[in-house]
């Protein structure tokens, strides 16, 4: 028998889906049938746009067109047109953004092109709880330039920089994540940028977690350097390249530490000297993925004539009403997001010390969200394709795992090495 509060909770769901049904974008997405996927902010859903383009590029364009596709079908061209082509969901004029390579590489190589831009710098700030490969790249990056790595949350940021302005000691850059890829937590992208500017530093920022699902406005905002992924809430697919933002303002100084005929000005001349385009190219480095980005590109048409605003917005209301949905249906559950709006990115995370078996049996059940070492239940909410109805049925399947204890289940006691 349905309760009053599960009642409750349905009734708010048909509410809020028709008064959001102007951004309901399932239509433009392949998903299978019976599934809830609480993982976009991991891999994105497929795109309804992409196989048929994915298809085009390798039956027509490479199997018949051959090698003439580089120029016919403007592949040499699609790192920066594609770039220019989320440049608008980046809050970005055209020029500054280069698709290709991974996040990985390309913050490598914004962390030493701000070392070229900051000569006099000796510090790089980054967050303790950023990402693995963030911190590993910030550690590499600053043993080679000579850069002493300061750890500080986003949230202590004044308190660093005004102790390192006390002490003498000139800041290069502070490099941070938008959204902590754990909790959910949304950073002030605008206050911290400007802080770092006051400090005479780059602010470097990456947008993994918010490209696609949160406005950043990196012009309107003053970026100075920016990365992100391209299979996240962009929906681009497995593995699909990153993408790099330099300001124009940066570009003419900007020194790519992995230079490579492809950023080369004049390409075909074939030098044996590097002479770096002009603008954003020079970001490029060899060959792109052309069958990943050419689906990356088609995986945009995801944004075409959205306001990614209008998706944040649907987004707050999505993540604000499965948390809604998840107290009232498992009271005294612990989450990692939090529950103000300015704060919170676009998931909702959890808390419990039997997470892994948590995912396991909602995934089970045929709702898929991931499980964050050490006890995170990640609920992932790609606002485009998920509706309130369909988080109160995810709402409801974490209080029935949790009931019948389908969580405890032997077979989750060993956790294979991707989870
Ligand atoms: C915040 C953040 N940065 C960087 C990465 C790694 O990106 P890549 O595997 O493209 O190098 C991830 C991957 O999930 C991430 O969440």
């Amino acid at each position: 028998m349905t309760s009053t509060r599960e009642q409750d909770l349905a009734d708010r769901a048909r509410a809020l889906d028709a008064a959001h049904a102007a951004t309901d974008l399932r239509d433009r997405f392949v998903l299978p049938a019976g599934v809830i996927y609480l993982d976009g902010n991991s891999l994105g859903a497929l795109p309804a746009s992409v196989p048929a383009a994915v298809a085009d590029a390798v039956a027509r364009q490479w199997g018949t067109d051959l090698i003439a596709s580089w120029n016919s079908h403007g592949w040499w061209q699609a790192p920066e047109r594609t770039g220019d082509r989320l440049a608008p969901v980046l809050g970005a004029a055209a020029g500054q953004v280069l698709v290709g390579e991974s996040t990985t590489v390309r913050l490598h190589q914004v962390l030493h092109a701000a070392a070229g831009l900051r000569p006099d710098g000796r510090v790089l700030v980054v967050d303790p709880g950023a990402f693995p490969t963030d911190l590993y790249v910030s550690a590499g990056v600053a043993e080679q330039v000579g850069w002493r790595v300061v750890e500080s949350a986003p949230d202590r940021l004044p308190d660093t920089l005004a102790a390192l302005a006390a002490d003498g000691v000139p800041v290069a850059a502070v490099s941070y994540s938008h959204v902590d890829f754990r909790t959910g937590r949304l950073w002030d992208l605008p206050g911290l940028t400007r802080m770092t500017h006051e400090a005479g530093a780059l602010a470097v920022w990456d947008l993994c977690h918010s490209a696609g699902a949160i406005p950043v406005d990196l012009d309107a905002n003053d970026v100075d350097l920016a990365v992100g992924c391209g299979y996240k809430f962009l929906n681009g697919g497995p593995g699909a390249p990153a993408f790099v933002y330099v300001a124009h303002r940066h570009q003419d100084s900007f020194v790519n530490v992995l230079p490579g005929w492809h950023g080369h000005a004049e390409p075909f001349a074939m030098s044996a000297q590097y002479s770096p385009a002009p603008g954003i190219v020079r970001a490029r480095v060899g060959s792109p993925p052309l069958l990943s980005l050419l689906a990356l590109d088609a995986a945009l048409d995801v944004f075409d004539g959205v306001d990614v605003r209008a998706v944040r917005a649907r987004s707050l209301s999505l993540t604000a009403y499965l948390r809604t949905a998840i107290e009232v249906l498992v009271p005294g559950t612990a989450f990692a997001s939090p529950a103000a709006d300015e704060l919170r990115g676009s998931q909702v995370s959890v808390v419990h010390p039997e997470a892994y078996g948590i995912v396991q049996a909602l995934i089970a059940r045929g709702v898929i969200g991931d499980f964050r070492t050490p006890d995170v239940v990640r609920l992932g909410v790609a606002a485009p394709y998920l509706t309130h109805a369909q988080l109160l049925a995810a709402a409801l399947a974490l209080r029935d795992v949790l009931a019948a204890g389908e969580h405890l289940d032997p077979a989750y006691a060993e956790r294979p090495t991707v989870t």
